[in-house]
C-alpha cells in the first residue's frame, strides 16, 4: 500500500512539472511559425490543401504551449505569476484555434478577404503573448 501511495505521489509530481522544456517550446514555436507561413503560401497560390495543412499544424501545436518547468518552479513570485499567466494563455490559445478554423472555413468558401482577416488576427494573438505577457 505504501508503495502504491509513493508511486501515486511521484506520478502526480511528474504531472505538475511534466518535462516541458525550453527546447520543446522553441520547437513548438517554430512549428507554428512554419504553419503560419504555409497558410500564407496557400493563400498566395490559391491552394486550399496547403491552407488546411497549415491550419491543422497550428491547431495541434498551439494547445501544447505552456510555462516550462523552470518557470513553474521559479522562486520569484512576480516572475512566476507573469510567466505562468495561464488564464491569458488559455484565452489566446482559444482565440487562435477559433481563428484558425475561421481561416479554413472562409478560404474553402472562397472568401479570401475574411480568411486573411482571421490570419492577421492570429498574428495579433501571437504578438499579444510575446509583447504583453512576456514583455518582449
Ligand atoms: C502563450 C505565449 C505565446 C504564444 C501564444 C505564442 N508564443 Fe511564440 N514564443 C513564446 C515564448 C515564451 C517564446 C520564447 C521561447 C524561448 O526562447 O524560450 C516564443 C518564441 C517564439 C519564436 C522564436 C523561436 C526561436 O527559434 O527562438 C517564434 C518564431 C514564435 N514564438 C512564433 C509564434 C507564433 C507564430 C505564434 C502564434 C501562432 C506564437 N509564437 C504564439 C510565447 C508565446
Amino acid at each position: 500500500m505504501k508503495k502504491i501511495i509513493a508511486g501515486l505521489l511521484i506520478a502526480s509530481a511528474m504531472l505538475l512539472a511534466d518535462g516541458y522544456k525550453q527546447a520543446d517550446r522553441i520547437a513548438d514555436m517554430q512549428k507554428m511559425a512554419q504553419a503560419m507561413q504555409d497558410i500564407q503560401s496557400g493563400f498566395f497560390y490559391n491552394n486550399a490543401d496547403i491552407v488546411k495543412a497549415g491550419v491543422k499544424d497550428l491547431k495541434e501545436t498551439i494547445v501544447k504551449i505552456r510555462p516550462i518547468d523552470s518557470e513553474v518552479n521559479n522562486k520569484d513570485i512576480y516572475e512566476k505569476w507573469l510567466n505562468n499567466n495561464m488564464k491569458m494563455t488559455h484565452k489566446i490559445q482559444k482565440k487562435i484555434k477559433q481563428k484558425a478554423e475561421d481561416i479554413e472555413e472562409r478560404f474553402v468558401d472562397g472568401d479570401a478577404v475574411q480568411a486573411l482577416q482571421a490570419y492577421s488576427k492570429i498574428s495579433g494573438q501571437c504578438m499579444k503573448c510575446h509583447v504583453n505577457l512576456r514583455k518582449w
